[in-house]
């Protein structure tokens, strides 16, 4: 619970900044009190008004101003807070944090403090790949300040990588899970020694060398859900169909085509305590694929195409002997009735949970960003709320971390 408690947000420069704008609004709804502090480079991406009526309070930009120093000192801001998060958390202020430099109010109140501190990095994915950025994340992580993200995905910059700040739901996520002393996603690592086998995306069928049968799954979910494993500590071996993704970060990745390639893959990755199945695989495949490239004969008649089924990865890994992984989940996407499928395909899969969603057209959940799910175990149904992919996945990682330590609170 967040709901009193007093956060004191360091908004650095980024294109992300705007997001911090939702944080606040985020946090305030839950009850906790915001105070922002801008820096000179986030004041170009956000307006000290805007951050001043979300957070219904004054914003503090600048060390030497007398006024702000006289009514609230830069130890005064960090006492008057149970902890401060640095969202968007800049390469260059992450630098000064690493290195101990108070040359601007965010830096010199991070020096001063003794809170807790969360930070979200933003950035260019070179930058965040950027040795010197990786060894100052590392410093910052050794001085006990606490993480989130970054996401990987396209980025506002027009590339793809990692370095997409956290969304404000994660945060949040992260933040109630440090307030309440629980884990947070880069500390507790509650998954750590636990293995876990991850399906993602589609699954190519070959007709004949050129060409395929596919589907429009583009792996984003199953993706965001390794990489959201990983951050709790489970060793994760993703096994990916063809995708426009970049590789999540700490995550050991196979690519496969066809679904017969991601069963053999999954299944040479075993053993495991999790196997989460979000690919799009291919229900059938064809049968006796063609040498050559077909050619139209002249005829004008259409070639048959012979399918048969695919294995059924789930249901596979779901009915091991002895092997089978402890908690074994799956996806369902359904156009209607989505709960009544659900429950019915986990009871013929064999599977432990199953995570539903709505795909009918009109959703956008195929390639899009958003996703509104139900999750269906044993004990009932869960519906969760609208959220980004990578929400989704960390709420999934947080539910499946609880499932195996009781103590851990996902919530
Ligand atoms: O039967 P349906 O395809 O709707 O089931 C979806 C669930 O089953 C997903 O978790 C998907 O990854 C998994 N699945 C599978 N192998 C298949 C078909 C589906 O693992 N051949």
């Amino acid at each position: 619970m967040i709901t009193g408690k007093r956060i004191l947000l360091i908004i650095s420069g980024g294109i992300a900044a705007y997001k911090s704008l939702a944080l606040i609004r985020r946090l305030k709804e839950r009850g906790a009190s915001v105070r922002c502090v801008l820096t000179s480079g986030g004041a170009q991406f956000v307006t000290p008004l805007s951050v001043a009526a979300l957070s219904e309070d004054a914003v503090y930009q600048d060390l030497f101003s007398l006024k702000d120093e006289s009514e609230m000192g830069h130890i005064r801001l960090s006492r008057e807070a149970d902890l401060l998060v640095v969202a968007p958390a800049s390469a260059d202020l992450m630098a000064k944090m690493a290195n101990g430099h108070a040359n601007d109010l965010a830096s010199t109140i991070l020096l001063a403090t003794d809170k807790p501190v969360l930070i979200a990095p933003a950035m260019n994915t070179r930058m965040w790949d950027h040795p010197a950025t990786q060894r100052n994340f590392q410093t910052l992580i050794g001085d006990g300040l606490h993480a989130i993200g970054p996401g990987a995905g396209d980025l506002a910059c027009g590339e793809v990588g990692s370095g997409r700040m956290s969304e404000p739901l994660e945060i949040v996520a992260a933040i109630e899970g440090i307030l309440s002393g629980g884990p947070d996603t880069l500390h507790g690592r509650p998954l750590q020694g636990r293995r876990a086998i991850v399906t993602s995306g589609p699954t190519y069928e070959a007709i004949d060398p050129v060409r395929y049968l596919a589907n429009r799954s583009s792996g984003k979910q199953g993706h965001a859900i390794a990489a959201a494993l990983a951050d709790l500590g489970a060793e994760v071996v993703l096994v990916a169909g063809p995708n426009n993704l970049a590789d999540p970060t700490g995550v050991t990745v196979r690519d496969i085509e066809s679904a017969a390639q991601m069963l053999a893959a999954c299944e040479s990755a075993l053993p495991a305590d999790i196997a989460v199945c979000a690919a799009a695989v291919a229900d059938w495949r064809v049968a006796g694929e063609a040498e050559q490239k077909m050619k139209k004969d002249g005829s004008g008649q259409p070639p048959a195409l012979n399918l048969v089924e695919n294995p059924d990865i789930l249901a596979t890994l779901s009915k091991l002997n002895g092997t089978r992984p402890g908690l074994v989940v799956g996806f369902s996407a359904e156009t209607e009735t989505v709960v009544e499928h659900a429950r019915a395909k986990r009871a013929r899969k064999g599977c432990d949970w199953i995570v539903a969603n709505d795909v009918g057209a009109g959703t956008g959940v195929m390639g899009g960003d958003q996703n509104t799910v139900h999750l269906i175990t044993a004990d009932g149904e869960e519906n969760w709320p609208t959220m980004a992919k990578d929400a989704v996945a960390t709420a999934l990682a947080r539910r499946i971390a609880e499932f195996f330590d009781a103590d851990f609170d996902a919530d």
